[in-house]
């Protein structure tokens, strides 16, 4: 398992519900708001193999947190869902989740993140 979101990061409340709910799902899942990757962290660990997670966030820091979880990563708007799903070859999903909002740290530094690619 990958590490822990770096201190300051997105803590999820409910990660192991998510992870509960998508549970019987097999291959490709899209965490479209990835932000420090807490859910992907949860995902990952409950779901193992049968999961290909492919993280979004427009903002660049989540890259570097993707890194560390070891998930494919790509920074992107997630209403170009579709078409960031056709760029990476992805013909077909199992699950999406989106975590609307944004992240604590991500409002201590809004110049970093606040323009939509
Ligand atoms: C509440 S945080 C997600 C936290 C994440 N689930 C976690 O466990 O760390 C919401 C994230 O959505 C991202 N976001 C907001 N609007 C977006 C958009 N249109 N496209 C892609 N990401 C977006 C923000 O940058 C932020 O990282």
């Amino acid at each position: 398992m990958g590490q822990d979101p770096r201190p300051g990061y997105h803590q999820p409340v409910m990660a192991d519900r998510v992870a509960e709910i998508l549970g019987p799902v097999e291959g490709t899942v899209v965490d479209a708001t990835f932000g420090g990757g807490g859910h992907s962290r949860v995902l990952k660990a409950k779901l193992g193999d049968k999961v290909q997670i492919i993280g979004i966030d427009k903002d660049p820091a989540a890259a570097e947190q993707a890194a560390r979880l070891g998930v494919r990563f790509v920074r992107g708007d997630f209403g170009r869902l579709a078409e960031i799903c056709a760029a990476e070859g992805i013909t077909s999903l199992a699950g999406v989740l989106f975590d609307f909002g944004v992240s604590s740290h991500q409002l201590d530094t809004p110049k970093r993140w606040g323009s939509a690619t």
